[in-house]
């Protein structure tokens, strides 16, 4: 069928042939579909849905849109994906693990969207590192290393490239068939043998509820097992930042800080080794939870996760022993100011989004795609669900370059913590698991 009868039979409310959705697709990025008819498929995706079936084929096409990678390593190849949140630093910690539990790790990342940080953000803003190498640098350093992060190259899925960017203007990204098919379409041209999917859910997450978050969870796993890439998603909460600082430089530091043992907060914890367990276990490289569980702490307390990500660091052309002392390398903002809450008590809630936003002001984050970040700026000690904050504990430590920034970030935040009332309780940050 032609691009019009194609989006006539989804506006119908038909299912569409797996042959004219790789028409479709073909069109987009050979440039004969139009934007205008590519809006109008996404607007009719958006309010018609698609089958499982359809979403499978979608993702197929726009897989092979581009370059597919191939490898030929003597362990499984595996990765992670997050839908996005604040203060999720999972990535930096859990690509060194698995490679350090006999994984490979080829990680392409994405940059901050919206009010969310972007992992390829973070790495570049260690000194030096190149976090767009060529392919072929990039294949040597996932073989030699067992892991690298680097971010989304021009010829990975062009067509979701298109797609996603006529979307994103035209009010048609929140739909599950296309979202599923946006993210896997990237995953699959990678060549993963498994894939862990972290769904964020909260009110800093992209699916604010617990019932959209399983859907759309349910929707990768089954669409991802379809195309051949085993799956399994976990929903994690994100009502909260997930670490207790947000921005780039302080983000790496952070995971630094994990990897090293310095520090390591028990919620970051849980997540990281959930979704690295789910990797091991796609990847055969442990046989129960609990026995991938071993394998990751004592790849932690050996020093061999921490060894990977430094050994990751100078082979992308970063410094050499930067885990030993990140602050040597990474840029301090000139201001760091305590920001005391207005009033003393207990913080009831969080409005996670808003404290993004906070970074996003601050210069961390972009309100325009081609804007440059700011690395040095964000939020360290972000107080938690419960604490008890007051004229003693802030509610965050503002890093900024100018005083007019920090004033901004004080409202900001104020207006972004609730103190008093009723806290929420305890719960665990994994609150789903979905496979089929
Ligand atoms: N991330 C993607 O890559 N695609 C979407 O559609 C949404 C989030």
């Amino acid at each position: 069928m032609i691009p019009q009868e194609i989006i006539r039979a989804k506006r119908d409310g038909r299912v569409l042939a797996d042959d004219d959705i790789a028409t479709f697709i073909a069109g987009l990025t050979n440039g004969a579909v139009t934007e205008g008819q590519a809006a109008a498929f996404a607007m009719a995706v958006y309010f018609k849905g698609m089958n499982i079936a359809e979403r499978v084929a979608l993702t197929k096409a726009m897989r092979d849109s581009g370059t597919v990678l191939h490898w030929d390593l003597p362990g499984p190849v595996l990765d992670k994906h997050s839908t996005g949140g604040v203060g999720d630093t999972v990535s930096l910690m859990l690509a060194p693990m698995v490679a350090a539990c006999g994984g490979y790790v080829p990680m392409i990342s994405g940059r901050g969207l919206g009010h969310t940080g972007g992992t390829y953000d973070k790495m570049e803003s260690i000194p030096g590192y190149v976090a767009a190498p060529t392919m072929a640098k990039f294949h040597k350093v996932v073989a030699a290393n067992g892991c690298a992060i680097i971010g989304q190259t021009a010829d990975l899925a062009p067509a979701d490239k298109r797609l996603y960017g006529i979307r994103d203007v035209t009010a048609t990204v929140e739909s599950i068939g296309l979202i599923t098919a946006s993210i896997l379409s990237k995953k699959l041209a990678a060549g993963l043998h498994g894939l862990a999917m972290d769904v964020k859910c909260g009110n800093g997450a992209f699916m604010p509820t617990l019932p959209k978050a399983r859907e759309l969870a349910r929707s990768i796993a089954e669409v991802a097992t379809g195309a051949g890439l085993p799956t399994t998603a976990l929903i994690t909460d994100m009502d909260r930042p997930l670490a207790d600082a947000a921005g780039n430089a302080l983000e790496v530091a952070y995971a630094v800080d994990y990897l090293t043992g310095a520090r390591r907060e028990p919620r970051m914890h849980e997540i990281t080794l959930a979704l690295c367990t789910e990797m091991l276990l796609h990847g055969r490289l442990a046989r129960t939870p609990k026995a991938a569980r071993t394998m990751l702490q004592a790849a932690l307390d050996s020093g061999a996760a921490a060894e990977k990500f430094g050994e990751m660091v100078v082979a992308l052309g970063g410094p050499k022993r930067f885990v030993e002392n990140p602050w040597k390398h990474l840029e301090r903002s000139p201001l760091q100011m305590a920001v005391a809450p207005a009033r003393a008590g207990t913080i009831s809630r969080i409005d996670t989004r808003a404290v993004g936003m906070v970074v996003v002001a601050l210069g961390g984050g972009r309100t325009r795609p081609q804007d440059p970040v700011d690395h040095a700026v964000g939020l360290t000690e972000l107080a938690g669900l419960g604490d008890q904050v007051g004229p003693d504990r802030p509610l965050a430590v503002v890093h900024a370059r100018t005083e007019a920034q920090v004033a901004q970030a004080t409202e900001l935040l104020r207006a972004a913590y609730t103190v008093g009332g009723k806290p929420a309780k305890p719960f665990d940050p994994v609150l789903d698991r979905i496979t089929v």
